[in-house]
């Protein structure tokens, strides 16, 4: 089967993020939503996170999801240049355990809005069903998706211990 046309970016600041933002990637392909896959860095390759976000949503990009650790403001950053929604994904990548990266995260001043979720795991997949919610206001296909997704999850949820 052909890969599915990306339409969520999925950027981290290093290639060491891969293992944290990993479930995004892999429950947005199980709601079969093609995502991009990057490592852009907002101090280390600025130029590449410009370049990027200038083609993102010409290219059919719908949502952003940026994961980043310790001062992380890949996701701020990533909010300024586009106007397609931006949710972060703080990495517990530093000595702080990602309260760091959550805190800059989540903590943008009023004016440009990043969507935070939980560090590490949880909210790189919390962060695709996030994607996918919005991707589904307007596409059936990816609202069946999602519920079929919720089903199955209640379904595997035993009645006794
Ligand atoms: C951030 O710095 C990255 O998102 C990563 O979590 C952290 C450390 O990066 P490396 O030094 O491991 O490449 O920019």
């Amino acid at each position: 089967m052909a890969e599915a046309k990306p339409r969520v970016a999925i950027l981290m600041g290093s290639p060491n993020d891969h293992g944290i933002m990993k479930p995004a990637e892999d429950t947005l392909g199980s709601l079969g939503i093609g995502s991009d896959v990057r490592v852009i860095s907002a101090h280390r390759t600025p130029d590449r996170l410009t370049s990027f976000l200038a083609e993102a949503e010409e290219r059919g990009i719908e949502v952003v999801i940026c994961g980043a650790g310790g001062a992380a403001h890949l996701a701020g950053v990533t909010a300024a240049h586009t106007l397609l929604p931006v949710l972060g994904v703080p990495i517990e990548s530093s000595p702080l355990n990602g309260l760091d990266a959550l805190l800059a995260t989540v903590q943008m001043p009023g004016g440009i809005p990043v969507g935070t979720l939980a560090i590490g795991q949880a909210g790189a997949k919390n962060a695709a069903l996030l994607a996918a919610a919005i991707i589904a206001r307007k596409d059936p296909e990816v609202r069946a998706a999602l519920a079929r997704f919720r089903e199955e999850q209640s379904a595997r949820v035993p009645e006794r211990p």
